[in-house]
């Protein structure tokens, strides 16, 4: 090979390395690295935390919710039983209760109007309603902190529901 030619493939391949590392950035910044997880029925769920609503519902819980609900969302440790007045303690957000069991739409509204009323507009249980204290874009911050506290397999089985939830 003449100089001219080494010169040139080397800047050749050079082009390409840089080409290729450009790609793999591209890849990095445009993907998110949620975990890819199974649900139970088999189809694919990426999990990806927003890490800034999620602080954000830190935040809020550590404010409006830690005094029942527990600092970790762990609930009360009877949660199960009725108390004296016949109404149920503050269950766990983290995963370990039910709370999975419903869609963002009915945490939501668990959220924002407190427990179901009578037809006397009496509360039929302790949980506080929110929507005069805090506004949707909060409810989903405080939603996606106790979100971001269970585990892979409890994830996916509500985001299984979730799917469900919405395609009805
Ligand atoms: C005064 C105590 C109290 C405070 C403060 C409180 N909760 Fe609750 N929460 C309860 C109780 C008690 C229940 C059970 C409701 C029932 O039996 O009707 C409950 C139920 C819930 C549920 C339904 C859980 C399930 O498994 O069905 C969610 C979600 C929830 N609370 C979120 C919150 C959030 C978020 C905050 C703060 C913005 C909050 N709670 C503040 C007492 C409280």
């Amino acid at each position: 090979m003449n100089k001219v030619k080494v010169y040139f493939f080397r800047g050749t391949l050079l082009f390409f390395i840089v080409i290729v590392m450009l790609l793999q950035f591209g890849c990095d910044v445009s993907f998110n690295d949620g975990k890819n997880l199974q649900t139970l029925s088999g189809t694919n769920v990426s999990r990806v935390l927003d890490e800034m609503l999620v602080a954000e519902g830190k935040w809020i819980f550590e404010e409006n919710c830690k005094g029942c609900h527990g600092a970790n969302a762990q609930g009360a440790i009877n949660w199960k039983q009725t108390d004296a007045d016949g109404f149920y303690p503050p269950p766990p957000l983290d995963g370990s209760g039910h709370a999975w069991h419903h869609s963002s739409m009915v945490l939501k509204d668990v959220i924002k109007y407190g427990s179901v009323r009578d037809e006397q507009g009496r509360a039929k249980g302790k949980m506080p309603a929110w929507e005069n204290k805090l506004d949707d874009q909060q409810l989903d911050a405080v939603i996606s902190w106790f979100q971001s506290l269970w585990p892979d397999p409890v994830y996916a089985s509500w985001f299984d529901r979730e799917q469900r939830a919405l395609a009805q």
